[in-house]
């Protein structure tokens, strides 16, 4: 267990893991449970890409989450789980208590035909199932794919067909805030299109009398009856996958980010004990759902590689009031918070008494995550809710790879508002210019690109080796590149501008432009549209859509609403238009390029400064779109 505690520390394991990174990420590996050791601790090129960390290691992520803390910790929390209703009663689970539910589960697994390397598709709100689950299927070597529970049955579809899982984990439904959302209900859907699925088991979360297929479709609760209360956990290569998750590129459908065991592990606890200066007695709190990366590596692996408590919410920020997250904090005496910018700032807007009504003096750190947090969050985070003196770390770090990679480390390292700051220590970024020369010194602005592997670097993305090099290692030669556009300030801090290429962060979550807008283009009325995100309140970004109709709409509103509603059925609520225009025309290249440069612009209301329209096809397409968003705006 290596924690760096001061600046100098973090000077010398910065050098060390740059000059000797062998030596450096040895001796953090160390510190974990293998069956058998690695013969080399990494071998890689960025070309192809290859990348294997600890090669030839053996080892099961559930033995050193759980097992190897029984001894020492088998009575401690490992999870608590906040139910959407806080007159609910709680769920609070010991180590001990956790190794038994998750190697029941895992046989579970196992009874209904699950083998180490098939894939499991799990659909399942937050609550303490979905955690085990995760684990259970790390524990036998099966391949988790966690989708989202907003997602669509489309989405869940493609994703289940894109890795041919061969079980579904889901429940009957799930709460979110007043809501009761029918989960069950997508998965049967979906199901109509994947001939891969054999079995579907069921939580059942809310009582309710659902659909259950015949030779198909199980009850957890049924069986739990007939599973032993241990499993012996798989013994895993480090390069054999973990788990794959979905997400968003530039480009076509989502991809399924595959990271492995080894590395991963060794990766999410380190940072995660760095990062947030993790102590023994610490309650972490990280506010994200489990379907996304940040839930995987700091709500389930890092904290329990840690031997923390994790707390896990099932509900929302806004429910019963905009104070939920405060009483939450408060009455766990949780230490670490952490949350996206986007939740920042919808709270920021319910007003400061929500916040003011709860002591909050059990906190210790703040983090931010998912998005660039605009200086005026900060500020609102940092004082009123850390009381201005707790460190918040702005963790910069996406799917790919695995962990945070750039962030202040709590109260060692410096911190600046809107800021990740400083590279973790074996993290090696580097901006470049277009032509993909590295820029140096400090006070640059480039691309944000990674010049040495780390041990939680996406490994292949599902299936189609040649997307990931194509996505992330051929834009520029012999670096892995983030899609992100950074700053280098005058001392050596980065600064996370947002993305460069066409995805759009929302909330938190990223989007595709082509896959927003070839959802829009499964609206029977619709021609064509490009999307371009625009500058959002809350949201960070919001999606703008123009929308070219077969026929121009009779009643705007009616055509509107029929295209959001294509876009929930295709993607899900998360990925709904803000703004549609209708509009006759695109403004394009002569070689039928959409010039998406303007189309920001005028998303933005920058009507003036549309920039050299002189290479469009149909230069006068321009003043007829500004004319249709000035009237939708009232601008
Ligand atoms: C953005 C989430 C600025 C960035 C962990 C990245 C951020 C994308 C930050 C990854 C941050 C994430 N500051 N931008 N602290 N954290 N991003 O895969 O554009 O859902 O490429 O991973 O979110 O999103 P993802």
């Amino acid at each position: 267990m290596i924690k760096i505690q001061n600046q100098s520390e973090y000077e010398i394991a910065y050098r060390k893991s740059v000059e000797n990174p062998e030596a450096f990420w040895a001796e953090v590996a160390d510190s974990f449970v293998w069956y058998q050791k690695w013969d080399k601790v990494v071998e890689w090129n960025f070309l192809s890409p290859e990348i294997k960390w600890f090669c030839g290691g053996k080892t099961n992520i559930t033995e050193n989450c759980i097992d190897r803390h029984l001894k020492v910790r088998g009575n401690k929390i490992a999870l608590i789980w906040e139910p959407n209703d806080p007159k609910e009663r709680y769920i609070r689970l010991t180590y001990r208590e956790l190794a038994e539910r998750v190697n029941q589960f895992a046989n579970v697994l196992k009874n209904n035909g699950v083998k180490k390397g098939d894939r499991v598709s799990i659909y399942m709100p937050m609550i303490p199932e979905l955690a085990i689950s995760v684990l259970a299927c790390a524990r036998i070597g099966a391949i988790h794919s966690v989708v989202f529970a907003g997602f669509s049955s489309a989405s869940l579809a493609d994703r289940i067909n894109d890795s041919e899982c061969s079980v579904v984990l889901t429940s009957d439904g799930l709460n979110r805030g007043e809501k009761q959302i029918p989960v069950k209900r997508v998965v049967d859907e979906a199901l109509e299109s994947c001939p891969s699925v054999q079995k579907v088991i069921v939580v059942d979360r809310l009582g309710w009398a659902i659909h259950m297929e015949e030779g198909r479709d199980v009850y957890l609760h049924d069986e739990l009856k007939n599973a032993e209360k241990y499993c012996a956990p798989e013994p895993m290569d480090s390069e054999d996958p973990l788990f794959i998750l979905y997400t968003s590129g530039s480009t076509g459908k989502p991809k399924g980010v595959v990271h492995t065991c080894g590395g991963y592990m060794v990766y999410a606890e380190y940072s995660f004990r760095n990062v947030f200066q993790y102590e023994e007695s610490d309650i972490h709190w990280c506010t994200a759902d489990i379907g996304w990366v940040t839930g995987h590596t700091y709500i389930v692996y890092g904290p329990l590689l840690a031997g923390a408590t994790s707390v896990m919410f099932e509900g929302v920020p806004t429910f019963p009031d905009p104070g939920r997250f405060w009483q939450v904090c408060d009455k766990w005496g949780v230490t670490h918070f952490y949350t996206a910018p986007t939740a920042i700032r919808s709270l920021m807007q319910a007003g400061e008494d929500h916040v003011l009504a709860y002591s909050l003096d059990s906190l210790k750190v703040l983090g931010s995550v998912g998005e660039p947090i605009n200086e005026e969050a900060w500020h609102w985070y940092h004082t009123h809710v850390g009381k201005g003196r707790c460190p918040l770390v702005d963790t910069w770090w996406q799917t790919e790879t695995g962990g945070i990679m750039i962030s202040t480390l709590a109260g060692v390292t410096p911190m600046k508002p809107a800021h990740a700051t400083f590279p973790l220590p074996g993290i090696q970024p580097v901006l470049l210019d277009s032509d993909g020369n590295e820029l140096a010194g400090n006070n640059v602005e480039g691309y944000l690109c990674i010049k040495y592997p780390w041990p939680s670097i996406i490994r292949t993305t599902w299936g189609d080796h040649e997307r990931c090099r194509i996505n992330y290692f051929a834009t520029y030669k012999g670096y892995y590149f983030t899609g992100d556009g950074a700053k280098r300030d005058e001392n050596g801090m980065y600064r996370i501008i947002g993305r460069v290429d066409d995805v759009i962060n929302v909330s938190g979550h990223r989007f595709g432009t082509a896959e927003i807008e070839s959802a829009i283009n499964q609206n029977s009325n619709v021609v064509e549209s490009a999307v371009v995100g625009f500058p959002h309140d809350i949201k960070g970004q919001g999606i703008f859509a123009y929308v070219i109709c077969k026929e121009a709409p009779e009643n705007a509103e009616y055509t509107r609403a029929e295209i959001v509603e294509t876009v929930v059925a295709q993607i899900g609520r998360i990925a709904k238009p803000d703004v549609i225009l209708f509009v006759s025309g695109l403004p394009k290249t002569r070689s039928g390029k959409i010039m998406r440069r303007i189309l920001r612009k005028i998303a933005e209301g920058e009507y003036e400064n549309t920039g050299d329209t002189s290479t469009l096809l149909d230069p006068l397409v321009v003043e007829e779109i500004i004319g249709q968003a000035k009237q939708v705006r009232n601008t």
